[in-house]
Order: C-alpha cells, then sequence, then structure tokens
C-alpha cells in the first residue's frame, strides 16, 4: 500500500503530521482509537475460525454438546465485537468532528485578525470555502481516512495469514484474482479523484458565483441582466452535475467489478478446494472458513481506494488551511503606548504610501492637526482621501515619512488601545443582521441599553430609531439593506459617538438625503465633533466651511491648506470648484 501512497501527487505525511498534531489535546482518544483498531483487526478472522472448529470439530462428529457451547461462544464474540465496533467507530467520529471544531475557530481567528490588505487579495469566496469546506474534508480524513485504513490494512493482513496458516496452498490460488483487483482498483481511484476535483471546482464556482450575484441582485434587475445571468449559472450548474456523474459512472463500475472478482476468487476455491479434499486432506470446515475469509478480505479492499481518495482530498484541503494559518500578514504590533489619555494631536510628515508597490497613491503628504479642531479634506474621486484615514487608523503600513499623535509614532501606541481611541464612520456604511442595538455596540455587551440610548440621544437620532418597529431591537437584514444610506449613516455615527473617541474620522456620503434627513445629520455631524480633533472628509459645503482647517487633496498630495476664507482669499483650486458649486447653488462642493 505504501507503494500506493508514494505515487500520489501532493500527499504530503508532513502535512498529515501537522493535521495531526491537532489531536495532542485528545491523544488518549487518539490511543483509544487507535488500539480498537488493532484489537478489531485481530479479531476479524477468529469468527470463521471457530465456524471452522464446529464443522470439523463437532458436526463432523456429532458433539451436539460442544457445538451448542462453540455456537454460545460465537454469539458472545459477535457481541463484543459489535460494542468494541461502535465504540471504535464513535470515538473516531467523534475526535474528527472536536479537531475539526478546533481548526476552525483557529482558523476563522487568524482570519479577524488578518491584516485588510489581505483581503484586497484575497475573494471572501474563497475564504469561506477555508472554513467550511475545507475544514469537513479534514473532518473525513478521522471518520473515513487514516484510521480506517490502518485498521482496514491489519485486517487484510491478520486473515491473509490466518488463511496461509490454514492452508497456504488454498489461499494463493484463491487470491490468484489479486492482479484483476488492484488493476480495478487503481483505475477506479483514478477516475473518482479526477471527478472529485472537478466536482470541488464546480462546488466552489457555484458557489462564488451565487453569492456575488446574490449580493449584486439589485444591479443584475435593475438591468434586466437575469437571463444572461441565468445561462452562466446553467453552464456553471451542468459542469457540476456532469462531474458528478463522471465519479459515479466509476462506482457504478467499480463495485459490479469488485463483486465479479470476489465470485472468481470463491470459484476458484470451491474447485481446487475440492481437489485439495480429496487428496489432500484439507477439511469441509477449511473450505466454509474461506468462503467467510474472503468475504471479510473483499469488503475492506472494496472501500480501500475510496478511502484513500477521501485521505488524500483532506490532506489537499489541510494543505490550503495551513496556507491560510500561516500567511503572516498580521500588522507588527509592537507598541506598548497606551492610548487611553490620548488628547488628539495629529500631524502627518512627508507621507507616502501605496497599496501596490510602484503605484503611489499618497505622494508627500503633510500636515497638523491641533487637538480638538476640525479638518475637512476635499478632493476629487480617487485623491486619496480614504486612503489618508485608513493609514491613520493602521489598516495599512505606510512606506516613508511618519505620523504622529500626541507628539509620538503610530507604531509606538499598541494597535487595538489605539483604534479603540479613533471612532471612525464610513463611507459606505457597513450593517451586519442584527438588531440596531447589536450594530450600534457591535455586540459587545458591557455596553448598556441606557448608554446607546443616551449616545442616540445626543446625536438626535433617537426619534427615528423608535419610529422603526421594534426600536432599537429593530432587525436589520443582512447587510442593512432594509435602511437608507441616510438611516444607515446615521446608525453608524451612534457607534462611532459610542465610545467617546479622542480622534473622529468621518467620510461623508456622497449621495444627496432628503431634507428631513439631511437637517438630522447634519446636527448629528455637529454633535460628533464637537471638542475632539475630527478629519472630516467633506462634500457638503456646511460642513467644509465649519472647518477650523480645509486640506485640498489632489492625485495623492496637498494642494492647498488652510479655513475658508484664507482659501477663498488665495483665489487657487479651491477658489475655483467654490465659485462654481456657488453658480449653480448646490450643496455639495466635490
Ligand atoms: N484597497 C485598495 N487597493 C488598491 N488600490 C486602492 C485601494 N483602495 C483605493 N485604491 C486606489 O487608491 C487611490 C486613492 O483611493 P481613495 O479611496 O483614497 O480615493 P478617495 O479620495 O477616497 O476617492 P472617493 O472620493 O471616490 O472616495 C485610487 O486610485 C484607488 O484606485
Ligand atoms: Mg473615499
Amino acid at each position: 500500500m505504501s507503494g500506493q501512497q508514494n505515487k500520489k501527487k501532493g500527499f504530503d505525511l508532513g502535512l498529515l503530521k501537522r493535521i495531526f498534531s491537532f489531536t495532542r489535546p485528545y491523544s488518549r482518544t487518539l490511543y483509544l482509537v487507535m488500539t480498537l483498531g488493532v484489537v478489531l483487526a485481530l479479531l476479524a478472522p477468529l469468527r470463521p475460525y471457530l465456524i471452522k472448529m464446529s464443522v470439523d470439530k463437532y458436526i463432523s462428529n456429532n458433539l451436539m454438546q460442544g457445538l451448542i457451547w462453540i455456537s454460545v461462544i460465537q454469539f458472545g464474540l459477535l457481541i463484543v465485537e459489535s460494542a468494541l465496533r461502535f465504540l471504535f467507530s464513535y470515538r473516531a467520529n467523534w475526535l474528527g468532528q472536536t479537531v475539526v471544531n478546533d481548526m476552525r475557530n483557529s482558523v476563522f481567528k487568524k482570519v479577524l485578525f488578518q491584516n485588510i490588505s489581505f483581503y484586497d487579495r484575497t475573494p471572501i469566496g474563497t475564504l469561506t470555502t477555508r472554513t467550511i469546506n475545507d475544514i469537513e474534508s479534514i473532518n473525513d480524513i478521522f471518520s473515513e481516512g487514516i484510521i480506517s485504513i490502518v485498521a482496514d490494512i491489519l485486517t487484510i493482513v491478520a486473515i491473509i495469514t490466518v488463511m496461509m496458516v490454514t492452508d497456504w496452498r488454498l489461499t494463493l490460488v484463491c487470491l490468484a484474482t489479486f492482479p484483476l483487483l488492484i488493476i480495478a482498483t487503481w483505475w477506479f481511484k483514478e477516475a473518482v479523484n479526477k471527478s472529485f476535483q472537478r466536482v470541488r471546482n464546480a462546488v466552489a464556482a457555484l458557489n462564488a458565483f451565487a453569492q456575488e450575484h446574490l449580493t449584486g441582485m439589485y444591479i443584475v434587475q435593475a438591468f434586466a441582466a437575469e437571463d444572461g445571468e441565468m445561462k452562466k449559472f446553467t453552464d456553471i450548474n451542468t459542469e457540476h452535475r456532469n462531474a458528478n456523474i463522471k465519479g459515479i459512472f466509476a462506482y457504478s463500475v467499480f463495485f459490479p467489478m469488485v463483486e465479479i472478482i470476489l465470485a472468481m476468487s470463491l470459484g476458484l476455491l470451491v474447485w481446487y478446494g475440492a481437489s485439495r479434499i480429496m487428496n489432500y486432506g484439507a477439511t469441509p470446515g477449511d473450505i466454509i472458513s474461506f468462503v467467510l475469509y474472503l468475504n471479510l478480505l473483499f469488503r475492506p479492499l472494496r472501500m480501500m481506494a475510496d478511502k484513500f481518495n477521501v485521505l488524500q482530498m483532506g490532506v489537499i484541503a489541510g494543505e490550503r488551511v495551513f496556507a491560510v494559518m500561516d500567511s503572516e500578514e498580521n500588522l507588527p504590533n509592537n507598541g506598548t503606548l497606551s492610548a487611553t489619555d490620548l488628547r488628539g494631536q495629529v500631524e502627518f510628515r512627508d507621507v507616502h504610501f501605496s497599496y501596490k508597490p510602484g503605484v503611489p497613491v499618497l505622494r508627500g503628504v503633510s500636515f497638523r492637526l491641533d487637538a480638538g479642531r476640525t479638518m475637512a479634506v476635499v478632493g476629487h474621486t480617487g485623491a486619496g482621501k480614504t486612503s489618508l484615514i485608513s493609514i491613520l487608523n493602521r489598516l495599512y503600513e505606510i512606506e516613508t515619512g511618519e505620523i504622529f499623535i500626541d507628539g509620538r509614532s503610530l507604531t509606538e501606541y499598541d494597535i487595538y488601545s489605539l483604534r479603540g481611541r479613533i471612532g471612525i464612520v464610513l463611507q459606505d456604511v457597513f450593517l451586519f443582521s442584527g438588531t440596531i442595538t447589536d450594530n450600534i455596540t457591535l455586540r459587545n455587551a458591557d455596553i448598556s441599553r441606557d448608554k446607546v440610548e443616551h449616545v442616540a440621544k445626543m446625536l438626535g437620532i433617537h426619534d427615528f430609531i423608535m419610529k422603526l418597529p421594534g426600536g432599537y431591537d429593530f432587525n436589520i437584514m443582512e447587510r442593512g439593506n432594509s435602511l437608507s444610506q441616510g438611516q444607515r449613516q446615521l446608525i453608524s455615527f451612534a457607534r462611532a459617538l459610542l465610545y467617546d473617541p479622542a480622534i473622529l474620522i468621518l467620510d461623508e456620503a456622497t449621495s444627496s438625503v432628503d431634507s428631513e434627513s439631511e437637517q438630522l445629520i447634519q446636527n448629528a455631524i455637529d454633535t460628533l465633533i464637537k471638542g475632539r480633533t475630527s478629519i472630516v472628509i467633506a462634500h457638503r459645503l456646511s460642513t467644509i466651511r465649519k472647518a477650523d482647517e480645509i486640506l485640498v487633496m489632489d492625485k495623492g498630495i496637498v494642494k492647498e491648506r488652510g479655513n475658508h476664507n484664507e482659501l477663498i482669499a488665495a483665489q487657487g483650486a479651491y477658489f475655483d470648484l467654490y465659485t462654481a458649486v456657488e453658480q449653480k447653488k448646490e450643496k455639495e462642493v466635490f
């Protein structure tokens, strides 16, 4: 069997070892299962042997008393064997599920703490597959893979040994069909393996397609693209069916073939066995027990190829899961400075930043914002405004230059402590499925309902929330689709204010909202930024005008700085834009 193992592409004993390292906390169960496997293998040839004894010793000689005894022993053995088999399969599966549970937790934990740039490169569908499907395949290693393969091999060895000892010539004749069986098994393994791979790819494609199109359903329907998308889905689905049918074909051919080979073995047994009885003193009991041995032998052999595939799949899945576990993309959190008493002075000194090497996004940004003041950042789309605030939160690492908060370098702070003191409201608000309260507190159980209501009242959005069915318990559907964009932003204001941050970052949504929401939002923004350092990526003229300082960004550099009056007086880029907007009487500048 080891020959077969080595031939497998991608089969890696090191990986298997690593998968098994997850059983360490449960080593007693592992040893128990392994011991049971050995015991069951040794017990396997026992019953046929007892049957041979009853035939040869007791039935042939008409010893009724002995026959009853040996039958009782056999019955007892059956009970013991069944009980052990139950324990074996129950504990092996328990082990699998427990290991899988641990693994899934540690993968998700790893994913949670992954650097944001990791998500720019890794499709969400892939991560879902890693945490759900791949880990499920690893479970199969325990329930159907390695342990039962080892147990099966032991059983086979035990049975063949007993057969050989009983009558080696007869054994060799019976097993003359083995080359056929090996060829059939090899073909089956390859066929199933290929279709397995295809099925897996098709499932991944189905998942990704469904996920993406359900998320983008609004666009699909708004552009009446249903037919085109349906066609694409049908194609992927057909591939899935065809791949499965290929696999089913292999099964449908292989199992009858094994039956035929077994029948051939039995035929050889009867033919050669008869001459053994007549000429060499073999007993009828030998023949009967050989029939049973052959049956016992073929049962695990039939499943062996399948189990090897399962094992291989599990190991491949393990490799992928470990790739996620090993990715060292966590930001270095070497800072020790606590941000608890942050005043909130921010300084950028010649900051250069890019998402991809060679494609600069910020090209030497410098500014200084004193604690408690408000800065509006304006600029055309793609100017680098959102990037500017992402690096302040250390979601991404800068290339050169330095960022200071309260005069200390950003890297000196403990990252989580720092993020806890920076409140952030993003351009497109993401809401999780759950209640309004869940979304404001992010399921932090330490925050009381009173506190949530207090914050909502401060922001002037309590009445709006109370008007929703269920009020604070209003259930937000997946991704917050049940609320308008303005309403979602109001919820995220509360989320940001709740932690009373020293520095507030607000990426204003560009969309115009109705005048009632507009008023609510403006008042809420005023409350939010009062008394704390605020960086507002602003589109509303009202917000920009009120700011202590305006930063005009253009293609990754700071084009102008100053307050509204200064910039108007300077008659530069800001002045041009402002006058254009004034003429059109619009509310938004950029
Ligand atoms: N995650 C990312 N990976 C790679 N490039 C990015 C990423 N996010 C933004 N960029 C690029 O960085 C540049 C600046 O983007 P940024 O989001 O900072 O612009 P912005 O000023 O916020 O624009 P908008 O007003 O449209 O929100 C753009 O050219 C954009 O293509
Ligand atoms: Mg932006």
